[in-house]
Parts: structure tokens; sequence; C-alpha cells
């Protein structure tokens, strides 16, 4: 199997359906550390769930649309980043990212982030990428800034989570910006 350095002893790797077990894990680490800030179809509890994740992305990304990349510190799943959707016709994609608390804070999803930004200006030709965020949440904002995106607006109240209404931050950058 293929992995992208990113730095020090972390990589990118696909994470497919076969990962179930290690994805399932790794949710138990990182479900409550997520759960305020990611669609609450990602946050799983059991095997079942980690498999109709994986699968739903595998599913995906035959059709050439949204696809999923784990990153592993030390040979531990620790997060990831992926495309939440993917549309080459149109010329746009949507980026997100989790880690599980032992690993924020060391620098490994902007690298990430980073690389699927890459491929998909550089490789795939793609001309608009977006970021989606809570506005309370600051780490995925700042996630967002390092990369270069800008804020476009602030959809009010389209984020419903625990009986309240949030707002969402939309992020994006062009592929002139990028490079
Ligand atoms: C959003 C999230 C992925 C950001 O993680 P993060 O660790 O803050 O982001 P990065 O991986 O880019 O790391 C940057 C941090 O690593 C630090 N860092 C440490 N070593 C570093 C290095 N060698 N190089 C770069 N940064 C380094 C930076 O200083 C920065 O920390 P700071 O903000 O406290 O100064 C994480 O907070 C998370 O999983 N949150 C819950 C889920 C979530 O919100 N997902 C996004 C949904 S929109």
């Amino acid at each position: 199997m293929f992995s992208l350095p990113l730095r020090d002893d972390a990589w990118l790797c696909p994470l497919e359906v076969w990962h179930t077990g290690e994805f399932a894990a790794h949710l138990d680490r990182a479900r409550e550390h997520i759960r305020p800030w990611v669609g609450p179809a990602f946050v799983t509890d059991d095997l079942a769930g980690a498999r109709a994740t994986l699968r739903w992305y595998a599913e995906r990304r035959a059709a050439d649309g949204a696809r999923l990349y784990g990153i592993r510190r030390a040979g531990t799943l620790v997060g990831g980043a992926m495309f939440t959707d993917f549309d080459a016709a149109a010329g746009s994609c949507g980026i997100g990212c989790w880690l599980e608390p032992a690993a924020e804070g060391h620098g490994l999803v902007t690298p990430a982030c980073r690389t699927l930004l890459d491929w998909a200006f550089t490789t795939r030709g793609l001309h608009r990428a977006e970021w989606h965020c809570r506005t309370e949440n600051d780490r995925s904002s700042a996630v967002a800034k390092r990369l270069g995106m800008r804020l476009e607006g602030v959809r009010r109240e389209a984020w419903p989570y625990a009986g309240a209404r949030h707002d969402k931050e939309i992020w994006a950058v062009l592929a002139h910006e990028w490079r």
C-alpha cells in the first residue's frame, strides 16, 4: 500500500473498506472530539458504521467523486482528510479533515489538505476548492487560512447540532490563487 510522507513519522494514505477495524478503533478515540464539528453521518458508533463510511467513500471514488485518506503517525491511524465532494465537470471540490485529540497541534492536517488541493488543482485541473466549518471552529478556520483560502461568506444558522442552529463559514481557494 502506498503512502506519502507528511512530516516526522506521519504519512498520508488511502483509507479503504479493508481498514474498517483500524478506522473503528480510531473513531473510538476521536468520536467525542469531532462530533460537534463534522457531519453527523461521519460519527459512527460501531464496526458496521465505520464500514458504511468507508464503503460510501469507496463507491464515490469509483465514480470520480468524494475520496477519503487517513493520516498515520508512528503506524497508528490518527485522523485524515477528504474530498467531501469532487466534481471534475464543474471544476470544484470540497475539502474536510479531522484528528483524534492526541494528534492535534502537530501540523499534520495542513500538509495533508495541501496534498489533496495540489492534486485537485495541478493533476486534475479543478478551478475551485471549498472548505465549510462552523463559525466557532477556530482550529478549522485556521487550517483554511493556512491553506491560503479566503472567507467568502457565512450561511447563517445552517448547521444544526445538539438542538441549536449554528452559523457555517464558507472558505475557498481558486486555481490561480493556488499557483
Ligand atoms: C480542525 C483540526 C483538524 C485542526 O487540527 P490542527 O492540529 O490544529 O491543525 P494542523 O494539523 O494544521 O496543525 C497546526 C497546529 O500544529 C502546530 N504545530 C506543531 N508542530 C508543527 C509543525 N512542525 N509544523 C506546523 N505546525 C505545527 C501549530 O502551531 C498549530 O497549533 P496551534 O494552532 O496551537 O498553534 C482539529 O482541530 C480537529 O480535528 N478538530 C475536530 C474536527 C474538526 O473540526 N474538523 C474540521 C471540520 S470543518
